[in-house]
């Protein structure tokens, strides 16, 4: 089993979630032309490119992108993986329109200027029937972290806060429930087909009670029955979201 900064994985939702969105971008079986907007350090591109996929990573960070690149070159892959530094509202100008298979939007709707711009971008680069993958932070999940971890004015500014920021020094600009990143989405034109929550309890569960493979065999158990619980989806740290333009 693959392991994370040197501990078993505790979720596979995400990544079962992202294969299952690939395999059915498209009839026909066969390489997808893939964008991950936001992409950053290239952990997903590179695990996409290795399925034998071709990745455009856009992301405006040069540190980002030059990780990535290392990041690629030690894989191998530089083949498949392209960079191109830019901002999601740049897209247009960036990428042929109508020309990704799937894109790629995870964790990016939290720092952005404007998240409906960026999810209208993503709709113009990808060809009519493309995917999107959406990923984003929920809020109450947050709020149940501070308050479980004792940061109780924290948790108390997460849920009152418009943008749900558990302090001004917060680095997220905004988080979202499962309404709002839906209405998002339809917004820009997507038809949502299907949501997932995942960290639904890994970011909750002491540290030391998933050290062993076994313990962690066990979360990614509960993650797993957990992610299509409807009663369970509003306290998933993230919702994975997948659409069709
Ligand atoms: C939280 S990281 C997520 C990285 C990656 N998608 C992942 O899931 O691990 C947010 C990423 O969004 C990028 N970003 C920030 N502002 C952006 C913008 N306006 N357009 C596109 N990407 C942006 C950042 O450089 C960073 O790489």
């Amino acid at each position: 089993m693959a392991k994370e900064r040197g501990r078993p994985r505790t979720s596979t939702v995400l990544w079962d979630g992202v294969q299952r969105l690939l395999a059915g971008a498209d009839g026909a079986a066969g390489p997808r032309s893939v964008v991950d907007l936001g992409g950053g350090t290239g952990g997903l591109a590179v695990r996409v490119a290795a399925l034998g996929h071709d990745v455009v990573v856009v992301d405006p960070s040069p540190d980002a992108l030059a990780a990535l690149e290392r990041r690629t070159a030690e894989s191998g892959l530089s083949g498949r993986v392209r960079s191109v530094q830019g901002d999601a509202t740049e897209l247009a100008g960036l990428l042929p329109a109508g020309s990704a298979d799937v894109l790629l939007c995870h964790g990016v709707l939290e720092v952005v200027d404007d998240p409906s711009a960026a999810l209208r971008a993503a709709h113009g680069v990808l060809r009519p029937g493309g995917r999107l993958s959406l990923l984003v932070t929920q809020w109450p999940a947050t709020v149940l972290a501070r308050v479980l971890a004792g940061q109780l004015p924290q948790a108390l500014h997460a849920l009152s806060d418009p943008g749900h920021r558990w302090s001004g020094s917060d680095p997220l600009r905004r988080r979202f429930d499962r309404a709002e990143a839906v209405e998002l989405a339809e917004a820009a034109g997507f038809t949502v087909t299907e949501v997932e929550g995942t960290r639904t309890f890994s970011d909750l569960v002491p540290a030391a009670c998933a050290e062993s493979e076994a313990e962690a065999a066990l979360l990614r158990e509960l993650e797993a029955r957990a992610a299509r619980s409807p009663e369970l989806l509003a306290l998933a740290g993230h919702l994975h979201l997948h659409a069709v333009r």
